[in-house]
């Protein structure tokens, strides 16, 4: 089989860690005999032939692998970025994880939207979209300390937390009026102190949980995430914990997810989905082959669909 791994961005501007997790996969097509080549969608062209929906890649016109694995590294521009996915989508290329799948999980705001419709517990959240209501939003939510996020961050930036009303007013301030703040919805959410700075990191593929790590901020610091120096081991979560994980994957249309849950007084609660999650952290922690699970993922695909 022919496998491709897509990357936002150009070969000079990816990420390290999104390399590093793509060359993970890479190998892995390799070490089962497949042919493997990575794409970055800034050598797209798109092209409307006759109104066809077409692509050129490096201007040869473009050959869909057997399989597109679409590594959703995108921070910004969401929407623009997906026009490729969906393009490939209209070209019938065989690809994961859809383009309305990682919309959904690009936005906090509407995953929570997507959670809270499925009744899978999330924190108490609220939104606000002008700040004369402010300090009513302040009152629902109870006692400080809050957390605040933006609804497009990763890697724990974008997510702060308040320890006052005086900080809270100030730091929306800064963001500025989330209606006039067109990049992005401003969540206020519950602070789960019991969590004591830890949170799961589930590995779902395919409607299974394959792999599980419990993360741990490090001193000082709320934020589990390990790009920020948290601290990764694994763990082996409960029937509850999995259910809400493959439940909360499959309604976000996602066939690879990193689901964040937080242990709470009142039971596991979903913190966010992401769409494209890091290999190095929970490959450490597990010692896994979770890019193998990946690729066995493209071939399982490959078989349901090339007859049709
Ligand atoms: N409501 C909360 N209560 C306690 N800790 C939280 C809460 N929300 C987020 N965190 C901590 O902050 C980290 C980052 O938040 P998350 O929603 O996963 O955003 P990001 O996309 O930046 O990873 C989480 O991994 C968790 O450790
Ligand atoms: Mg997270």
């Amino acid at each position: 089989m022919k496998i491709g791994i897509l990357l936002f961005g150009t070969k000079t501007k990816v990420s390290k860690e999104s390399l590093y997790s793509s060359q993970l996969v890479k190998k892995a097509i390799l070490a089962r005999g497949h042919a493997a080549r990575i794409y970055y969608s800034n050598d797209f062209q798109y092209t409307f032939y006759n109104s066809r929906p077409g692509l050129l890649y490096r201007s040869k016109r473009f050959i869909p692998p057997d399989v597109l694995i679409v590594s959703a590294n995108i921070l910004s521009n969401i929407d623009l970025h997906l026009a490729l996915v969906k393009q490939m989508e209209l070209m019938g290329v065989r690809l994961y994880n859809s383009s309305v799948a990682i919309a959904r999980a690009k936005n906090k705001l509407r995953t929570i939207q997507v959670m809270a419709h499925a009744n899978i517990a999330v924190p108490k959240t609220l939104v606000v979209t002008d700040m004369n209501y402010l300090d009513a939003a302040i009152k629902e939510l109870g006692s400080f300390p809050m957390i605040i996020k933006l609804a497009q961050g990763s890697f724990g930036s974008g997510v702060s937390i308040i320890e006052s009303p005086r900080s809270l007013r100030s730091i929306l301030d800064l963001v500025g009026p989330p209606s006039e703040n067109q990049r992005n919805h401003v969540l206020i959410q519950e602070y789960v102190r019991e969590a004591k700075g830890k949170d799961l990191r589930v590995f779902v593929v395919d409607g299974k949980v394959i792999a599980a790590m419990q993360r741990k901020a490090r001193r000082g610091e709320f934020r589990a995430n390990v790009a920020i120096g948290g601290s990764a081991t694994a763990i082996e979560i409960t029937p509850e914990e999995t259910i809400m994980a493959i439940e909360s994957s499959r309604i976000l249309g996602l066939s690879v997810a990193g689901v964040d849950l937080i242990r709470t007084a009142t039971g596991p609660k979903i913190l966010e989905v992401n769409a494209n999650p890091g290999l190095r952290g929970i490959t450490g922690a597990t010692k896994l082959d979770i890019a193998g699970h990946i690729v066995e993922y493209a071939e399982r695909l490959f078989d349901m669909t090339k007859q049709i």
